[in-house]
């Protein structure tokens, strides 16, 4: 049994195996075809953070795979008041086939996965948000982005940063990392996918200057600046990534047909300008949907590989 927490506890011909699978569900989707991948399988939806996306598409892509989805906010749950992660593990995993997990710490999830009987999908924890990635990764090949350069800028030390670091470093191609002073990516994370690029091919660059990174990128990226669980620290976050902001002028440096992808919920005007999201909503909102699309994947490889 496998669980899905970090990108790098898979090989990229596991990775690309799921996304096939997710391009292959994808065109049965569209078709108003709905195979029953996962009859009558039940994916229990944990959140002790909010979400719009993560929770619609799994809901929605474990529907429409012939099981149901159960929708369980730590706000309802005895989670919520103190039971322990391993006993919510050992209750939940006994009368489900699939968990899905946001939360705070890396670690709780790697416990709940430790005490589970089935499978654990990271749906986002402070340090990686993978399923997150490979809708990246499907987004960029469906929009013909075939030698990824990817500039990220912003936050350098948050879950989308280091999921981009082991995607690029697992798939072999270029990523870029913009950050301010203080804010740059957790120097184990950089330390792991530095070791993967040596055999991917990766090439992976950090520097304090946005244009450096944006000047002939093909793929732009950026995140909020205040992830959830560090609203204390806005004010102080907002002053540190002054100039960090993607818009015209920045974007301007990159490829002429370069996109603008973003996960999504985004606070314009600060890491991303009104006009630059708005020129770039196709891009954005196909990465949306795509979350849809890329979880159905993992899931049903995750289902498939149950037994082996
Ligand atoms: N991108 C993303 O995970 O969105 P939600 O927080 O809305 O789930
Ligand atoms: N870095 C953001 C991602 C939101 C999907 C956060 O953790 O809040």
């Amino acid at each position: 049994m496998r669980h899905f927490l970090s990108l790098k506890d898979f090989t990229k011909t596991e990775l690309l195996e799921m996304i096939t699978l997710a391009q292959k569900i994808k065109k049965e989707t569209k078709a108003k075809e709905f195979v029953p991948y996962m009859e009558k399988q039940t994916l229990g939806m944990i959140f002790e953070k909010s979400s719009t996306r993560t929770r619609v598409s799994f809901e929605v892509g474990i529907y429409q795979l012939g099981g149901v989805g159960l929708f369980l906010s730590s706000n309802d749950i005895q989670l919520g008041r103190g039971e322990p992660m391993k006993d919510t593990a050992r209750v939940i995993s006994r009368m489900v086939d699939m968990v899905m997990i946001r939360t705070f710490e890396h670690t709780k999830i790697e416990e709940f996965a430790e005490y589970s009987k089935v499978p654990v999908i990271n749906g986002l924890t402070d340090s990686y948000h993978p399923v997150q990635l490979m809708t990246d990764y499907l987004t960029m090949l469906e929009s013909g982005i075939e030698n990824p350069i990817v500039a990220y800028v912003g936050d350098g030390k948050n879950n989308m940063t280091h999921s981009w670091l082991l995607l690029a470093s697992k798939m072999g191609f270029e990523l870029r990392v913009s950050t301010p002073k203080g804010y740059e990516c957790d120097p184990k994370v950089v330390e792991i996918a530095l070791e993967l690029a040596k055999e991917s091919g990766a090439i992976l660059t950090f520097s304090h200057d946005p244009k450096e990174v944006v000047e002939g990128a093909n793929v732009v990226t950026t995140d909020t600046w205040v992830s959830m669980g560090q609203e204390d620290e806005k004010e102080e976050r907002i002053e540190a990534f002054n100039g960090y902001i993607v818009d015209e002028k920045l974007m301007n440096l990159a490829q002429k047909d370069a996109i603008f992808l973003h996960c999504l919920p985004a606070y314009r005007g600060l890491e991303v300008s009104e006009e630059i999201f708005e020129k770039h909503s196709e891009s954005i909102f196909l990465e949306a949907e795509n979350r849809l699309h890329a979880q159905k994947g993992i899931m049903v490889w995750l289902n498939q590989h149950k037994n082996k």
